[in-house]
């Protein structure tokens, strides 16, 4: 039988799991068609880590293993893992646990569970998502995964919620594309006033209103087969709520001044930058609605949360003005200045930065803080702030690793060693005064390295 899982497979079996129930796994997985091979060192693709038995030892390897492939934990033991411990697996990065059981669908299912995933890291790495949604920091993959599996695997409404310029339409646009159907009918509902809302989301019938010249389709009819987009739904009128659910609900409608139902099926997107949960809460939004449309949710992160897509993302939008094949960049102190600097509105504020350093600038070359309008430059002389809102990201992604504050104290510590060392072409006395050590503390540093290495 011929391996559908285009990427090759991994097992990395732990000490304490026995060679010939290793090789048995491997050989009910070959039968199943997969091609399993033992793990190198450090693995890419997707992997099987065989364990009989959670520890910090096995954690750690499984963290490491993660970092650069997607690894499924099978728990080959005679008992189950104990649930906190397939949590825990979940928590150092394998994408799901699973028992072996010794029965022939236990391969059936490791397959499947691959197969899925290999399909949406397929999808999630394409070029068409790539290149609408860029960036490639954890939070903004964690969200395109999910997104990308709400839109290709399933029917259910998505809710995206998120800040002012995170990406929310991108991301509604994305789910229309990949879920491949129909229209995508965009409404604004900020825009939806009273007296008009009826006719846009219902369509009218000739004559129903004053002004009613011709019939015309509103959005349920138009978004009948495909996605129908609600922008900033937080601001849809409690009336007008009452009115989407019973639609949501049974799938039919009345065009004002008809009497006739008509029917619409389609995919609700909902995004709004509120809290719908407190909207609820205080009464302004209804809970069986919120409900109804919140089915999957998925929310946006701002970019202060991914500092490292900041520059890709500048990039990105200068080569979008710049247009194909015009290979221009940014100067150190632009990028340095791009990094720095706040945005409130998010990718959206980078974008316009991006385009008004665009518009300033002229001939070959890169982009120079020349081009920066005057308004726009940093003060002179005001002191740098640290730690900034990028030291703090970079802490919390620690944080959301469970990492220990000695361990993130050491990296850090380690970190700006390897860095002094770098631009002080390895001399061990002029990187001891730059960081304020003294030359004595910083061999010993070093020696640890060496030791551990
Ligand atoms: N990940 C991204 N990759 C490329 N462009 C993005 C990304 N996120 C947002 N943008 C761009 O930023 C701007 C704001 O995005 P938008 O989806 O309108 O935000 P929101 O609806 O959350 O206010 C748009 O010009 C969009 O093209
Ligand atoms: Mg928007």
């Amino acid at each position: 039988m011929q391996a559908r899982l285009h990427l090759p497979l991994w097992i990395h079996a732990f000490e304490h799991v026995s060679a010939a129930l290793c090789a048995k796994v491997t050989a009910a997985l070959e039968q199943a068609g997969l091609q399993p091979a033992p793990g190198g060192a450090r693995p890419s693709g997707f992997g099987l880590a065989l364990l009989d038995g959670v520890d910090a030892a096995v954690l750690e390897r499984v963290r490491s293993l993660a970092a650069g492939a997607s690894v499924l934990a099978i728990a080959v033991g005679a008992r189950p893992p104990a649930t906190a411990d397939m949590w825990a697996l979940l928590e150092a990065g394998a994408f799901d646990v699973l028992n072996w059981t010794d029965a022939a669908a236990d391969a059936a299912r490791i397959q499947a569970r691959l197969e899925r995933r290999d399909a949406l890291q397929r999808l999630a790495g394409s070029p068409e998502v790539r290149s609408t949604l860029v960036g490639a920091s954890p939070a903004w993959r964690a969200l395109v995964h999910s997104v990308v599996e709400v839109a290709a695997f399933t029917e259910s409404p998505v809710l995206i919620t998120g800040e002012t310029g995170t990406g929310k339409d991108q991301v509604a646009q994305l789910i229309h594309r990949l879920g491949g159907r129909g229209e995508l009918v965009v409404l604004d509902c900020t825009t939806l006033t009273p007296e008009l809302a009826g006719s846009e989301l219902f369509g009218h019938e000739r004559g129903a209103f004053t002004g009613a010249a011709n019939a015309r389709d509103g959005a349920f009819a138009l978004a009948d087969g495909g996605v129908l987009f609600l922008d900033e739904v937080g601001e849809l009128p409690l009336p007008l709520q009452a009115q989407l659910l019973r639609v949501l609900q049974e799938h039919t409608y009345k065009r004002v001044g008809s009497n006739t139902w008509q029917r619409s099926r389609f995919r609700l997107v909902c995004a709004t930058n509120r809290s719908l949960e407190d909207e609820v809460a205080n009464g302004r939004f209804r809970a069986d609605l919120y409900h109804r449309i919140a089915a999957w949710r998925c929310r946006t992160p701002p970019l202060r949360e991914r500092g490292d897509d900041v520059l890709p993302l500048a990039q990105h939008f200068l080569a979008l003005l710049a247009g194909p094949g015009a290979a221009c960049g940014f100067d150190d102190a632009v990028r340095e200045y791009l990094l720095l600097r706040d945005y409130p509105g998010n990718v959206r504020e980078l974008r316009q930065t991006v385009a008004r350093l665009w518009y300033r600038h002229s001939g070959p070359g890169p982009i120079t803080i020349g081009d920066l309008a005057p308004d726009e430059r940093p003060a002179q002389g005001a002191p740098a702030c640290w730690p900034d809102i990028r030291f703090e990201s970079a802490i919390r992604a620690a944080i959301d690793l469970r990492i220990g504050l000695a361990r993130i104290s050491q990296a850090a510590a380690d970190i700006a060693i390897q860095l002094v060392l770098e631009q002080e072409g390895d001399n061990n006395q002029r990187a001891a005064l730059r960081l304020g050590v003294t030359d004595r503390a910083l061999q010993i540093r070093r020696k640890a390295w060496a030791d551990a290495h």
